[in-house]
């Protein structure tokens, strides 16, 4: 087999720290050890579309380790879906054809959940395609963890420390609200390391009669401030059961109207769900006598330095991917797998998520230390 001798590579998706850690990786290995060259696209997958090109050499890999963000861009764009000129377009024979033009031999792709569906896709159309798991959500499937995750953990785990000497000094219950998207790994983990008094996963809906007993609880012992660690994804039993039911009509509708009718009662309960933490708060207010106040964390926990963890999470797969293309290993995602990384291929992690089991040992430590999850 012909070895690979020029390989693209983007990020696409939400941002997270180490991408660029990743970046490096990947083309440190595969400029320095066997000699490939790297072009960097753009804006996730639009930059392979509007020929958006940033040439990574030695120079443009130095000094990217610790910086946050991708010094590539990012977008959601996707392949087959790309909004061009107000319209809404396939652009994979464009992908495809400027892959050729290029004259890759492998592109790789830097995501979440979203990339590696776009990025199968592409392996589909006749790509060789490789990709690394990406995302603060910790949500991808067949991989212990994705980079991103641990340096928003510090930093949900670092506020939830800091809003304990505020809600403490005032007696009031402080509500922080955490990203996570439909995964509820970086609000338990944070609200684990930071001692959260009630923690709310998507994976557990809650009752707020429950958590404002628990919090009544720790007033009648003399603790007279609660911290909840609320995921954005978290909901009440009651929304829970509307959202499922929408999904499921959803799944099952068959006619185009059946289909519109279900998109727009899930649309409509998004929108509802927006401002869930504030109606949260103000029913804990109301239920306990006690002040409540809400941190919105939000994109505090994606910017900036990545964590040493990360960075050397990302390093690790990224000089792995490097390994792969050498080899001519491609349709696949490169996981993490204790000390070691393991190629696992595309069609087994695109569409999937990985969620929190309701009885994963973080759920079971979560209830044994007395923290309340809303059940
Ligand atoms: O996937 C990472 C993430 O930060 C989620 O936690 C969050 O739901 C989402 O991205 C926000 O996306 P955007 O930045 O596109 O609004």
């Amino acid at each position: 087999m012909a070895k690979t001798k020029r390989i693209g590579i983007l990020t696409s998706g939400g941002d997270s720290p180490a991408l660029n850690a990743a970046i490096r990786g990947v083309g440190k290995t595969a400029l320095g050890f066997y000699g490939m060259e790297i072009i960097g696209f753009r804006d996730g997958f639009r930059g392979l579309v509007e020929d958006r090109r940033l040439k990574l050499d030695k120079a443009a890999l130095s000094g990217i380790l610790t910086v946050g963000g991708t010094i590539l861009g990012t977008s959601r764009d996707k392949p087959h879906r790309m909004l061009i000129d107000g319209r809404t377009r396939d652009m994979t024979e464009v992908i495809v054809e400027n892959y050729k033009k290029y004259d890759l031999g492998a592109l790789v792709c830097l995501g979440g959940g979203g990339t590696q569906k776009n990025a199968l896709y592409l392996a589909k159309a006749g790509l060789n395609v490789i990709t690394l798991p990406k995302t603060i959500d910790n949500d991808v499937v067949l991989t212990d963890s994705t980079f991103g995750f641990a340096t928003a953990l510090d930093i949900a785990t670092e506020a939830i420390d800091r809003l304990h000497s505020t809600a403490h000094s005032h007696h009031r219950i402080v509500v922080a609200e955490i990203m996570g998207h439909r995964a509820g790994w970086l609000t338990l983990g944070a609200g684990i390391a930071g001692g959260a008094d009630v923690i709310l996963i998507p994976e557990i809906p809650y009752d707020v009669q429950k958590i404002a007993d628990a919090i009544k609880r720790r007033s009648r012992h003399g603790t007279n401030f609660s911290i909840v660690a609320v995921a954005e994804g978290a909901m009440s039993i009651d929304d829970a059961r509307a959202f499922k039911s929408a999904e499921g009509k959803r799944e099952r509708a068959r006619t185009l109207h059946d289909k519109k009718e279900a998109k727009n009662e899930l649309a409509a309960l998004e929108a509802r769900h927006t401002g869930n933490t504030l109606r949260l708060a103000r029913q804990l207010e109301d239920l306990t006598h006690l002040e409540s106040r809400v941190t919105i964390l939000g994109y505090v926990q994606r910017g900036g330095t990545p964590s040493p963890a990360d960075r050397l999470l990302a390093t690790r797969l990224g000089s792995a991917c490097a390994d792969l293309i050498n080899e001519g290993v491609f349709g696949v995602m490169v996981a993490a797998r204790g000390d070691r990384t393991e190629p696992v291929p595309l069609e087994k992690v695109a569409g999937k998520r990985k969620i929190v089991a309701p009885d994963h040992p973080w759920v079971e430590t979560a209830r044994r230390v007395g923290t309340c999850l809303g059940d």
